[in-house]
């Protein structure tokens, strides 16, 4: 073994260092395993000095920092602000390596510039599962004056020559997570999200690779588990290679150490493929499974309860008894958590008032929410309540008692969205009267679940009285992370989701202390299914909501089937975002078959490896158990197509010897003029019998697809196929 070597061993990847101590570790490799030998390629000091260059050219470290030739983006940025004398010192770092813990599956570097008087300790831990790295980054002052730190990446790594395609990640309200295919250049790749939250525009992840392909060649992934500011970048490096940084995007001034304090930068995530973007995806969603996600009570997570949300069933319009009546119909359609959303409080009667008033209307609920609550236990179904906790409406309670609360700058012009302001969480009586007031909800009532929403980009967060002190959007934002904790820990059976208009505050950071994430306003199934794909590529499906809406968009005004719409909602956390009171009893019927196909399916949807992928004028997607004994597949025609057959899609995951049961349990109705050939009658019917080895050649036999139509593929081992009774859908 070399022992210049230092080498962190994932499942089907590696991060590779090269030791040069007291000089920093270089960057050799992250990506596929390689055996090459290290002299093979000289990449530090012994690397030709290029000409009319620097007699040093600093090859990628772990921290490279400007001013001692490193031109590129340094890893940390800042200087002293102390007093007169020490100010502006400081700005050039050269970090050296002090102590090194190292094995297989994790790091721990510490290292110190004392002319600067700074120490940085990083630490980067593979997970036992093998899939994927976290690291993050602390700083410490050792001087006598403050420090100032303008950019810290939690982690800083490289790419290789050919790591050329990137997907970022971008959107609006009602159409997040978007996927956007670039191709690298001269010039840096960088996203900034300033938002206060991820917001719709940004998510704080990225993806690349040489293609970029669903289950082929080598991709990267980095993910920043933090739901607020955030950097990503790629930089082009002299030697061909680009370095990757991510870490949080800090105000002018938000962080200032004082001698002796230190500053920790969020976590990163990082993965590798070489089986394409599905391939990381496993990987990414492996992880979130066995280590970000912590359900009630330290237990595993219980089958995930589908839901009726009654944003789109009643609006603003609560009304007692046509409530009790919703859930009444949602029970029998197979409903078992019931979320009473946004409405419910203190004369909330549209979204101008009421934000911070978290007591029950008194018109509407003259003896408060627990008739409803008790109702809708006793129908057998959980119960969910919608609150906005960060939020203040001026026209409230809590304004009136304490406009000082919310963030308003002074001498500036006041920035509301949707009516509202945010309230100054980092201050600590804010938080205690936060807890204290959904306490009392949670205490007051069978409460099961919150779903907890974050209506609008924090403009000025800053600390303060008057608030215009130093940026607190980081202090706000760790200040919620420690609401959530407080009341998770006051209520360990308490689940909660995190919605912000939709999936504008979905990732990592905060799925650690929520279980569900409100993917997108958006219920159009069409638009949906680019929405999924997108928040599918790092999170897994039982965190994503996804609710069958009504007939007609509400975002889009586009009209689709219900087998559409149940088809899209069916791959992610299902639940119903309509009023089921409305549907005829054909419509109720054929909704209760979906949703029982959906618990039918749950366990393999929600802990088997998902898979997606595109063909022509189609987008598919497969959930497959683990032991391959089981698939769900279904495919959907999102634009029309030149071909004048249907492609063949071979699946992956099953075994070959196996022989399976194929079986269509929603096929849409045949394009008026065409034949049904015999092969799909029978898919459609009882079923074809067809060996894994076919499947994965060939795939199953696809039925023509009319626009914005589905069909449902269920494909189970043939021996136990009869025990798993299929549902026929039509
Ligand atoms: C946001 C959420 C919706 C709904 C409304 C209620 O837009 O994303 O699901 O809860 O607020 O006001």
């Amino acid at each position: 073994m070399d022992t210049r070597l230092l080498r962190l061993e994932a499942a089907c990847f590696e991060l590779l260092l090269e030791r040069r101590d007291p000089a920093q570790p270089l960057w050799r490799q992250f990506g596929a395993r390689s055996a090459a030998p290290l002299d093979a390629w000289p990449q530090g000091d012994a690397r030709p000095t290029p000409p009319n260059a620097l007699d040093v050219d600093p090859a990628l470290t772990i921290l490279p920092t400007h001013g001692l030739g490193w031109f590129h983006q340094p890893a940390l940025a800042g200087a002293r602000c102390g007093d007169r004398l020490g100010s502006g010192r400081d700005w050039c770092q050269d970090f050296r390596l002090v102590d090194v813990e190292a094995d297989a599956r994790h790091w721990r570097f510490t290292l110190e510039d004392p002319v600067a008087r700074l120490r940085v300790r990083q630490h980067w831990q593979l997970d036992p599962g093998g899939d994927v790295v976290t690291t993050h980054v602390e700083l410490e002052n050792l001087g006598t004056e403050d420090f100032r730190v303008d950019w810290l990446a939690a982690a800083c790594v490289p790419l290789p020559v050919h790591a050329e395609q990137v997907i970022g990640f971008a959107g609006r309200w009602s159409l997040e997570f978007q996927q956007h295919r670039e191709t690298l250049g001269i010039a840096t790749w960088r996203r900034d999200c300033r938002r206060g939250r991820n917001g719709h525009q940004a998510f704080p992840a990225v993806l690349v690779g040489s293609v970029l392909a669903d289950d082929e060649g080598p991709a990267w992934g980095a993910h920043l588990a933090w739901s607020g500011n955030h950097t990503l970048l790629i930089e082009p490096l002299a030697d061909g290679r680009r370095m990757l940084q991510l870490g949080e995007w800090l105000a002018p001034g938000e962080v200032v150490l004082r001698p002796g304090e230190r500053h920790r930068t969020p976590d990163a995530l990082l993965a590798f493929s070489d089986q394409g973007l599905n391939g990381l995806a496993a990987g990414f969603h492996r992880h979130m499974r066995t280590q970000i996600l912590h359900w009630p009570a330290g237990q595993p997570m219980t089958p995930r309860p589908v839901h009726l949300n009654t944003w789109e069933a009643v609006y603003f319009r609560h009304d007692l008894a046509a409530l009790k009546d919703l859930a009444a119909a949602a029970a029998e359609v197979g409903v078992e958590r019931f979320v009473l959303d946004d409405g419910w409080f203190h004369r909330r009667n549209d979204d101008h008032t009421s934000l911070g008033d978290w007591w029950p209307d008194a018109a509407k609920y003259p003896h408060g929410l627990g008739p409803l609550i008790e109702h809708v236990h006793a129908l057998g179904m959980q119960f969910g309540l919608w609150v906005e906790p960060e939020m203040i409406s001026p026209d409230s309670e809590l304004f009136r008692a304490h406009p000082d609360w919310a963030l308003e700058m002074a001498g500036r012009d006041r920035v509301l969205g949707r009516h509202q302001l945010v309230l100054d969480l980092a201050r600590p009586e804010v938080a205690d009267h936060l807890f204290v007031r959904l306490d009392t909800l949670l205490r007051a009532h069978r409460i099961d679940y919150l779903k907890w929403d974050m209506n609008r980009d924090l403009a000025t967060a800053a600390e303060g009285a008057d608030h215009r002190g130093p940026a607190a959007y980081r202090r706000s934002l760790l200040a919620l992370y420690g609401l959530i904790d407080r009341l998770r820990a006051a209520h360990p059976a308490l689940e909660i989701e995190s919605c912000s208009s939709g999936g504008a505050r979905a990732d990592a950071g905060i799925l650690r202390r929520t279980h569900r994430v409100w993917t997108s306003d958006c219920n159009d199934a069409l638009t949906r299914i680019a929405i999924q794909s997108g928040a599918l590529r790092l999170l897994p499906p039982e965190v994503l909501g996804a609710h069958i809406g009504p007939a007609v968009s509400h975002t889009t005004g586009r009209r689709h089937s219900l087998a559409f719409r149940a088809a899209v909602a069916l791959f992610g956390h299902l639940g119903i975002e309509a009023d089921v009171r409305e549907l005829d009893p054909a419509a109720r019927a054929e909704l209760r078959r979906w949703v029982e196909l959906h618990k039918r399916w749950r366990s393999v949807l929600h802990g088997g490896v998902l898979r997606q992928g595109r063909l022509p004028g189609l987008a598919w997607v497969q959930a497959t158990a683990l032991d391959g004994r089981r698939a769900l597949l279904a495919i959907y025609r999102v634009a029309e197509d030149l071909g004048r057959h249907m492609p063949t899609l071979p699946l992956r995951g099953l075994a070959d010897q196996v022989r399976y049961q194929v079986r269509a349990v929603h096929l849409p109705a045949v394009p008026h003029g065409r034949e049904v050939a015999p092969l799909l009658t029978a898919l459609a019917g009882a079923g074809l019998e067809l060996d894994g080895a076919t499947l994965a050649a060939l795939g199953p036999p696809l039925p023509p697809l009319p626009p914005e139509s589905a069909v449902v593929i269920e494909i189970i081992a043939a021996d136990g196929a009869t025990q798993a009774r299929a549902i026929a859908l039509e």
